[in-house]
């Protein structure tokens, strides 16, 4: 079909919908529209987690309350239900409850993977592969949608800055332009060309906005960021998703410069919907409605509703009692308008039309098992644990092992044999009898040909304050009983004494990361430095593996250690990625997308910082410690050797709106095939504001066999210099000197010039 008819077609459904929704809402009560716009949790609490402080509730009340609603339809969607069975259940019942015919609307976090578990976002971020990326999520949407779910609360677009911030583990790391091409991967991920097709879902990039930057990156504490710093660093990944399609944008919870973020107009309506034209809908935080009380704004519930549907949030995530229950009140008492009311259902309606739930609301369950067990799902798990790996460091080439030269491996730490840390925070429908932990991995790739012996040396470390998530099943680590530590540190080190090569895992256990799950530090807890350092003094050749969603303190191990690869929190197929990799039969290809700092005293630390007073000191800003990363951002080592070469700018100098073709000549000079991130980074010397001393503003993952040379053009226009400036208050293309540079990281020292000016 040529695209003239197809777009015809596509006109005419989306009238038909138009059509439908006018419709509907002239038939439906003021009460009625406000269940449309009301979404619930839907969940039983386990057994004793009703005295859980955080929670303070009867078990059954919550579900109690959401099965009332439903049957007087004040429920217009669901979230945190999983099985296909039970969402079918509760969308018969939605059905009987709603006399116009409205099925719900099921969303949940799925954020990497449903049952086929990812590397955690932020190791998605690292592998620089948009592709993979792409079709993890495509997997995700898949398992999802099989189970009835149509909309994931992902990506999450956050730029972090501060490791403090536990949920640094969720986004694509510090960088507004890589985050900003994996917003855009994902949406196409979860949505394809149209969320409508088959195993598609919507996709719902959060927290709109600021949320990275809570102060001392403490979770939900409140953000001051100046619109420069809104504009140039965190809206753009917003901006590339809504531009991607994204159908839905998630608020965020706290105050943004004194202002709930949930309840600001500015952010919902003047910039995402009449700046970037967004045509989807807006759902609040979970609470962040009835919360605009609790944050000391609104007066009462009714006013927290009038306020927030005002603002542009269409619709409310509800635990308990929702705030829009209250719209009525609203309507009537003038502080929100019937217009407003309408234009959120009206979105609503649109997604639940465009999804086909009117014609379609239930679920195959039967299809639901196939697609869940689809092997093809763990194979693009598999490929995204390989390439999201970070090889940080390797002296004297310890990497990759040689199976043929090894008799013994000791492998280390309690996290080595902990399929659920594996996994890593925010997965909720996991299945481990079919994960592979790293000590599993090891055992299956060299079977009984090397003896693999194991020693987790340390009991699991705890948390001081658990959070909400500690609740769910399997979600808080345990020793094993009879766990005597001392014997059992004894032991580990010499099992490590005893080996040929000592494979040591550290890191944080997976609920010390993710929601709630701020740290006031950056070491390793417990006593993994200790273990780390009597393993290494044995003398074995040590490997360390660090599992994890934020850097952590390894100032020891950057000294000590000759090997060191960042394996994040690998997901489903993790032990067989990292096997693959400490044997060479992948090279590791992941880079940082983050600066790793030496210590949690230099948080926030990035590269693209100003050159600002005396930049001759940068790296000597503190008297007590080097002020520079210990790992640059897109640091990452590999088993190739790339060296560039014939950078070349195709014009010289252009005008302000002109455009560029930078080429290069990559060389892999070892004599193993590997994957390299060619990155490159752009300096504005001078202008209306002090630009950054270096900007990723291009990439490209390419594979090289030995001895292969490529070269790699990379664009860049407009698009690329523009900046927000306070000088101007606008967003202006300064005549300069650029500066540019490409490499393998953030330090990669091939430079070379071009001018832009007006003559
Ligand atoms: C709160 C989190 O901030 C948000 O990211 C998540 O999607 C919702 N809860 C729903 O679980």
């Amino acid at each position: 079909m040529s695209d003239q008819p197809r777009q015809t077609e596509r006109q005419i459904q989306a009238d038909g919908i138009q059509a439908q929704i006018d419709e509907l809402l002239g038939r439906m009560t003021p009460a009625e529209k406000a269940g449309q716009v009301t979404q619930y949790f839907y969940f039983r609490l386990p057994a004793g987690a009703a005295a859980e402080p955080a929670l303070g509730m009867d078990p059954d009340a919550q579900p109690r309350a959401v099965e009332e609603a439903l049957g007087r339809g004040a429920v217009g969607s669901l979230l945190f239900v999983t099985d296909p069975a039970e969402i079918n259940r509760l969308q018969r019942a939605a059905l009987a409850g709603n006399r116009h015919g409205i099925p719900a609307l099921f969303g949940f976090d799925v954020i990497h993977g449903l049952r086929t578990i990812f590397p955690v976002p932020i190791a998605m971020a690292a592998s620089w592969d948009m592709e993979t990326i792409e079709q993890g999520q495509a997997v995700a949407a898949r398992e999802a949608r099989a189970v009835g779910i149509h909309w994931a609360f992902a990506p999450m677009v956050d730029v972090a800055r501060d490791p403090r911030w536990g949920r640094i583990v969720e986004g694509a790391g510090e960088d507004p332009f890589l985050g900003a091409a994996v917003a855009v991967a994902q949406v196409r991920g979860f949505q394809g060309t149209d969320y409508g097709q088959e195993d598609r879902i919507i996709a719902g990039p959060k927290h709109f906005a600021g949320y990275g930057a809570a102060l001392g990156g403490r979770d939900y504490d409140e953000v001051h960021l100046s619109d420069a710093e809104l504009q140039n660093t965190i809206f753009p990944p917003f901006k590339a998703a809504v531009e991607a399609g994204a159908g839905n944008v998630m608020t965020a919870y706290m105050d943004l410069n004194g202002v709930p973020a949930s309840a600001s107009r500015w952010l919902f309506t003047e910039v995402l919907r009449e700046g970037w034209g967004f045509g989807g809908f807006v759902v609040s935080d979970a609470n962040a409605v009835r919360n605009l009380v609790t944050h000391g704004f609104a007066a009462d519930l009714t006013d927290a509703a009038a306020r927030a549907m005002t603002a542009g949030v269409d619709m409310e995530m509800a635990i308990q009692d929702p705030a829009y229950a209250h719209l009525p009140e609203a309507l009537q008492a003038g502080t929100a308008g019937q217009d407003v009311l309408d234009a959120s259902v009206r979105r609503i309606l649109e997604a639940k039309l465009r999804l086909g739930l009117f014609g379609n609301p239930y679920v195959d369950e039967d299809r639901a098992r196939e697609v869940l067990a689809d092997p093809r799902h763990r194979e693009v798990a598999l490929v995204a644990a390989e390439r999201s790996a970070v090889l940080l460091r390797n002296e004297g080439n310890l990497l990759p092992l040689d199976p043929d030269e090894l008799a013994s491996v000791a492998v280390i730490g309690p996290l080595a044999d902990s399929r659920r840390d594996t996994l890593g925070p925010w997965v909720f429908d996991f299945d481990l009898s079919e994960t592979v932990s790293v000590l599993d991995g090891l055992r299956r790739k060299v079977e009984d040909r090397v003896r693999v012996e194991f020693a987790a040396g340390i009991p699991v470390v705890q948390r001081v304050f658990p959070s909400m998530f500690d609740m769910f099943g399997g979600n808080r680590p345990e020793d094993p009983e009879d766990f005597d530590a001392e014997a059992e540190f004894r032991r580990a080190v010499d099992v490590a004494d005893g080996a040929d090569v000592a494979v040591v895992v550290v890191g944080e256990w997976q609920n010390m990361i993710g929601e709630a799950a701020s740290r006031s530090s950056l070491g390793l807890p417990g006593r993994q430095l200790e273990l780390l350092q009597a393993v290494v003094g044995t003398g074995t050749p040590t490997v360390l593996l660090v599992m994890n969603g934020r850097p952590l303190d390894l100032r020891w191990a950057a000294e000590h250690v000759p090997a060191i690869l960042d394996i994040w929190y690998p997901g489903t197929q993790g032990g067989t990625a990292v096997a693959k990799l400490l044997f060479g039969e992948v090279s590791p290809s992941g880079k940082l997308p983050f600066s790793w700092p030496r210590t949690v005293g230099q948080v926030p630390l990035v590269y693209s910082h100003t050159h600002s007073h005396e930049p001759q000191n940068q790296g000597r800003r503190y008297w007590d410690e080097p002020s520079t990363p210990l790992f640059p951002f897109g640091h990452g080592l590999s088993y190739g050797r790339f060296s560039y070469s014939d950078l070349i700018v195709d014009q010289p100098s252009i005008p302000p709106e002109g455009t560029i073709t930078v080429s290069v000549q990559v060389t892999n000079t070892a004599d193993r095939a590997a994957a390299e991130v060619v990155q490159l980074y752009l300096h504005q010397r001078h202008g209306s504001a002090s630009r950054p001393v270096r900007e990723l503003k291009g990439f490209q993952r390419i594979t090289l066999s030995p001895q292969a040379s490529q070269q790699v053009q990379v664009r860049i226009g407009p698009e690329h210099r523009r900046h927000w400036s306070t000088t101007e208050r606008d967003w202006v293309l300064d005549n300069s000197i650029f500066d540019l540079w490409v490499g393998g990281s953030s330090t990669a020292e091939l430079a070379t010039t071009f001018e832009v000016t007006q003559t």
